[in-house]
């Protein structure tokens, strides 16, 4: 079985890959290189033991991913990361996350819908929900108008999905992300933001290690027992493993609908001070950081309700926040190394 990546260089997408190997799959992955590096495919190759195919391909060239499914014939399903996924940047300039993240999921699936039958699965975001009403946020909590162009390209994908799954052989799960952060226990791949992180995790470690002076804390006036505000932090290995599941989900023909959606959460909210909380007594790092305004666009709460995913797909998230920071930690400190 071949599976093919795309943005299996990135964060989410190499730890995916990792686990695809795990399982005996095939992998090809194809990356653009705009927000990961090459070297990422020899620390996937130094956990596994195997280097995936690989191909350097912007998939907003449509004649290079006819191309690529011309080449690979033998191609049993796609999970799609490939996206740019920073909320600020997408205000700033939207029409470049229209044609990345919209273009390159129509090119695929003008590809897919070719094929007798073709299993998908689409990187998506609780940050279709906004601010939800109800916690914990399940399935069919309302899909809110989006606070950026950044999430109204997975609210599009996402109907995008939809409608053409009526009209072809395309199988597809949604996997609605919370907020991945962590790294694999062998620190051989982890989170590589470009510039100064925009993530919580990231800028936690990165002051932790002296990069940055301090962490600013966007807020602590929101209605939370703490004042800041509450996310769902999931360990990306765990995240990763749902990708494998729900891909052989769809393999072994046990979708019961040809577009299934699932939140993939720990279940369970943490504030920013808890988070910081726990990555000291963790670390045993003290972490400076202020108290400033809030961030533009940050919802107060939002973390998943599981059931869906526990009972359905039959996964439920393993790590828990502290390990996810203690690897988060261990992986800064290997790369501040080199
Ligand atoms: C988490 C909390 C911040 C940085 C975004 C996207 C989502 C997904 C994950 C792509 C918030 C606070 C953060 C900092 C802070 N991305 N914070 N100081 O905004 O929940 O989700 O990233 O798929 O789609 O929306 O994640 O890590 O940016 O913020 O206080 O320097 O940490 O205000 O409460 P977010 P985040």
């Amino acid at each position: 079985m071949t599976i093919l990546v795309t943005g299996g260089l990135g964060f989410i997408g190499s730890h995916t890959v990792v686990e695809l190997q795990n399982e005996g799959f095939e992998v090809i992955v194809i990356d653009n290189l705009s927000n990961s590096s090459i070297d990422v495919l020899d620390g996937i190759a130094r956990i596994t033991g195997k280097k995936p195919l690989f191909e350097n391909i912007d998939l907003r060239e449509k004649i290079a991913v006819q191309n690529f499914f011309s080449k690979y014939q033998d191609i049993s399903g796609v999970i799609h990361f490939a996206a740019s996924k920073a909320v600020g940047e997408s205000v700033e300039n939207p029409l470049l996350y229209y044609e990345n993240n919209i273009n390159s999921l129509v090119y695929l699936l003008q590809e897919l819908q070719k094929k007798t039958e073709a299993h998908f699965i689409f990187s998506s975001s609780c940050t279709v929900y906004g601010q939800a009403e109800k916690m914990p946020i399940t399935e069919n909590a309302p899909i809110q108008v989006a606070m950026s162009p950044y999430g109204n390209t997975k609210q599009i994908g996402e109907e995008i999905i939809t409608d053409v799954a009526k009209v072809t052989n395309i199988n597809s799960i949604l996997l609605r992300y919370f907020n991945p952060i962590g790294a694999h226990p062998s620190a051989e791949i982890g989170e590589l933001p470009l510039g100064v992180p925009q993530n919580l995790v990231p800028f936690i470690t990165q002051t932790a290690i002296g990069l940055r002076e301090k962490l600013s804390v966007f807020g602590n006036d929101y209605p939370t027992p703490d004042g800041t505000a509450i996310r769902d932090y999931i360990h990306v290995v765990d995240l990763a493993k749902a990708h494998v599941v729900a891909l052989q989900r769809l393999l072994h023909k046990k979708n019961t609908e040809k577009v299934e959606t699932f939140n993939i959460g720990t279940g369970t909210g943490s504030s920013v001070l808890e988070v910081i909380a726990a990555f000291e007594k963790v670390t045993q790092q003290k972490l400076n950081y202020q108290i400033v305004a809030r961030r533009a666009g940050d919802v107060t709460e939002a973390y998943a309700n599981t059931d869906k995913a526990n009972s359905i797909l039959g996964w439920k998230a393993q790590l828990s926040l502290e390990e996810a920071l203690a690897s988060a930690w261990k992986w800064e400190k290997k790369i501040r190394q080199q």
